[in-house]
Formats: C-alpha cells, structure tokens, sequence
C-alpha cells in the first residue's frame, strides 16, 4: 500500500468517526522550546493546556516533524528518520482510554476492503504502564488481545511526554509482531526489531513543570481535561505494509537511493557501509526538501545549522560512495517528485528551495576543495617523514578550518593508505569545546552594553557597507572595543572589535 494511501485511510477512518481534519502545521511551528515540531500533537498544546478554548472535539492530523538528536543512527537502524509524518487523533475532553484503543484496533486490523490496514490481529502486542489496570482490561475486552500479548512497561516507555514542560500522560504502545527472522520471541520487552512500535496511544491527562528526562519529571497537577493524543509512525507502518526491511526503502525515500546508486555506480544491498551511505543521502535529501519548504535556510546557529548538517552530511555521503560531482541537483527533483504527491508546495515553491540547497552544496564543494588541497599536502609531509599516520592537529585543522568532518578525513586517509591519530583529534576537540563552554559563560555573565555602539554610531554615522561592491577597501578605523567597552588600541594576542567607515565584510544573517 502506498504511503500515500495509508494517510488518506487513516485521515478517512477518523473523519468518518467524527473527527475534523486538520492539515499539518510548518515545521517551524513558534515553541520557544522546540526547533522544529516534533510530535503531531505539538500544534495542539494550547488546547490541552487548556490555555484555548479547543475549535473541536475531535480532531485528525497527519503532521511533518523532524527530530535530530538521533541523526548518528540514520541509516544504521530500521527506524531513525530525521523527518517523518506522524498520523495523529486528538480528543479534547471528548473519549478517552476506550475510544482510543477501539479506533486505533478498527484501522488497524480491519480489513483492506474496508478501509483499514488489514494487520493480522495475532502479529499484535502492546504495552501499557504497569499501574494501568484499565487500559490492560480495555485492550482485553476490547480488542480481544490475550493478557499474555499486553506487556508491561515502565515510565520509560509508558509515559508520554514532550521532553520539555507541557502536558503528558502514561500511554500505550501497538507493536506489530515481524516474525522469528527479525528476532527472539517474547514480545516488545525481548526485542524492539522484530516488534516493531507504530503507534503511540498518550493519555494525555497531567500538566508537567520540569522534564529532566523521559522517566525523571515533575506532575503540576492534572489537566482541565483528559484528552487523548496518539501518534502512528506513517513510515513505519508504510514500511510494514509494503513488506520492506526498513524505513529508507518506501516509496516515499527509495527513488532517491536508486538514483544514489546509478550516479555512483555501487549498489544498494552488496556492502554494509555503502548501505549506510544510501540512507543517510536519501533521508537527509527528504528532510532537507522539507525543511528549505518551510522556510529554513542553512546557516550556523540552530535550525539553519541542523539543515547545513543534513546537506553537508548528505554530499560527503555521495561523496564516500565515490559520485563527485553535484549531488543535489540530481536527487533533489528526485524527492520532491515524491514528496509532492502530499505536499504540492514542495513542487510550486521548488525554484527557490533548490536555490538554497545548490547555494549551499556549491558553498561545500569549495570547502571540499580547499580542504581536499591542504589533506593532500598533509599527507605528503607524512610520507615524507616517514610517519604512517596524520597527526590529530592536522585531522582538526581540516576539521576546524575547512569542515572537514572526522570520517572523512578517516576514509581519505585510508584511501591514502594512511591512518589519523582519532586520540589527538578527540583530545583538540574537546578542548575547543571546554574554551566554547568557557566563553559561552562568560558572555553570559555580561550584559552587553549597546551603548558604546550607540555612541559611535552617533559620532560617526553609519558604517558604509560595500559587500555587493567590493571585497577590498581602506578603511578608516573609528573605533577599538575590547569586552565590550571603547579602548585606544589593541596588543599583540588580544582579542576585540574594530569599528570602520567602510567595510566589505558581509553579516551572515
Ligand atoms: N504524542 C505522541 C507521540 O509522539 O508518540
């Protein structure tokens, strides 16, 4: 069954159960907590909170989110996307635990002809918290699920919360049994590969202040209401349905894998790390189509810098599977002509989101180059000393100064038939991480005295900015500041600002 096709049964099943369908809000949806929307119910919040007055009772939503903490398992695990639609029911103090568990039961396993999904009612086990003797009965009566495929689990995984302050409450998972070639027998608590989660059941019911991690947390008080909030993976039942292996080969991510492999000439399935590769480029293609869609663009702070990481991360695979030229102009139409199919935007808006993506992988390819000159120069002076490996100050050089990420140094480094002191690169990283930390603090500790900018500006008038012009002038130094306040001059070593009348020198953002 196409992906597609699943989110139009899925939407269709609680619309005809009384639900309103609510399109997918940005990604970019103004949380001061979250960068990007990570569940389908965050557009919700207020309503649970009980800070709005809810427009529905009911409601249905396929939501884009994205989450990047996990993007080192990409590709390595069936089930780490970066961007993935979550299909969502939402009650505002409308049903609670039984219309959630006979709704998510009907789609399920009812029947294709009918409308559902067709999932064979013995491949299905949950897991409730242990003190919910409720949902354990209700799952049992029902859906008819023996008590020996409802399994018990802790806060960990039976209590759904945000990760940060807002409202959460204990839930209940479906797991879909994949048989004895994906794993040993026992259900979801001996093995979460061969049952694979696909939907979430949240009920949703207490205010949380403080969230130290899944299971540490602290209850406000209950909410004005008890709601119900569930999240069914859209990919993963997708892959289930579409009897893939994992999420990186549906129909919504595959073409971009097959198109990986005929520019780079290796093939998908024959080795292990270049499998890894394929994922990686065509995951991140997809999340980065989605997130230039919705109005990110690369940079180096925040959301600009997770989307710079996924591009980047995206080429150098390309990279590593041996296809040098530019990459994004031949996957990016790929994705979008998948992805279109559910959100049209992605193809009206395609000028100005390819621009962006091929700004930044011309931007890369120079960096690439400049890096790939001063590695080779490396390498060189290590042969010549007769040494057989780089050393970690030239790894964090390339690193630090030509963004070069370690893997890659590594891998051209084996290509040379050298090695890399990984321990040396670790130690400068982390010392360069200790002085970023150091002086994050002292800023913090600093209030920024506008003031002084002010007074100059007042005194001199503006600063002449030539960046469309030239990259070259003379300038005429107005001002010196160090620590944020005027000084007359600067020494040797000393770090600080000068202000001049004219600069080429461009602000990014
Ligand atoms: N809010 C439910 C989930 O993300 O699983």
């Amino acid at each position: 069954m196409e992906t597609a096709e699943i989110r139009r049964r899925f939407v269709a099943h609680f619309e005809r159960h009384g639900h309103t369908v609510v399109p997918s809000a940005s990604l970019l949806l103004d949380d001061p907590n979250l960068l990007f929307v990570n569940a389908g119910m965050v557009p919700f919040k207020p309503y649970f909170l009980g800070q709005e007055t809810p427009k529905w009772d009911r409601a249905t939503s396929v939501q884009k989110c994205v989450r990047t903490l996990d993007i080192e398992e990409v590709g390595k695990t069936t089930r780490h996307g970066t961007f993935f639609q979550m299909c969502g029911n939402f009650s505002f103090g409308d049903y609670f635990k039984e219309g959630a568990i006979r709704f998510a039961w009907s789609l399920v396993t009812g029947s294709v002809d009918d409308g559902g999904f067709g999932f064979d009612p013995e491949k299905i086990w949950v897991t409730v918290l242990p003190s919910d003797d409720e949902a354990k009965q209700l799952w049992h009566e029902v859906a008819g699920l023996p008590f020996e495929r409802i399994q018990e689990r802790g806060l960990e995984d039976n209590y759904w919360n945000m990760g940060v302050p807002g409202p959460g409450g204990p839930c209940s998972e479906i797991y879909v049994d994949r048989g004895p070639a994906y794993g040993p027998d026992g259900g979801p608590n001996a093995d979460e590969d061969r049952f694979l989660e696909i939907w979430n059941l949240v009920f949703m019911q207490e205010s949380l202040s403080q969230v130290r991690s899944k299971a540490d947390f602290d209850v406000e008080g209950p909410l004005p209401a008890k709601n119900i909030d569930t999240g069914m993976g859209l990919e993963r039942v997708a892959y289930l349905l579409q009897g893939k292996e994992n999420l990186y080969e549906i129909d919504e991510v595959f073409p971009v894998i097959e198109r990986a492999a005929e520019l780079s000439g290796r093939k998908y399935g024959a080795d292990p790390a270049d499998d890894v590769r394929f994922r990686v480029v065509a995951d991140h293609v997809r999340s980065a189509l989605m997130l230039i869609s919705d109005g990110v663009t690369p940079g180096n702070e925040a959301r600009g810098y997770v989307l710079r990481r996924l591009l980047r991360r995206a080429i150098r695979s390309m990279r590593l599977l041996g296809y040098d030229g530019p990459a994004l102009r031949e996957l990016l139409p790929v994705s979008r002509d998948r992805m279109k199919l559910s959100y049209p935007e992605v193809e009206t808006g395609f000028d100005r989101i390819s621009r962006v993506a091929y700004a930044e992988e011309d931007a890369f390819a120079k960096t690439l180059l400049a890096g790939t000159q001063l590695f080779d120069r490396a390498a060189d002076e290590v042969r010549s000393t007769g040494r057989a490996q780089l050393s970690g100050a030239q790894a964090f050089t390339l690193h630090d100064t030509y963004g070069f990420p370690i893997d890659l140094t590594l891998e051209m480094a084996s290509e040379a038939g050298l090695g890399v002191d990984e321990q040396g690169f670790r130690g400068l990283m982390a010392e360069q991480r200790e002085r970023a930390k150091a002086d994050a603090k002292a800023k913090k500790g600093q209030h920024a005295d506008t003031g002084v900018y002010r007074g100059i500006l007042d005194a001199h008038g503006p600063t002449d900015w030539l960046a469309y012009e030239t990259l070259q002038t003379e300038s005429r130094v107005l001002a010196v500041l160090s620590g944020g306040a005027g000084v007359p001059a600067l020494g040797a070593g000393e770090v600080g600002e000068v202000v001049l009348d004219r600069t080429p020198f461009y602000a990014e953002s």
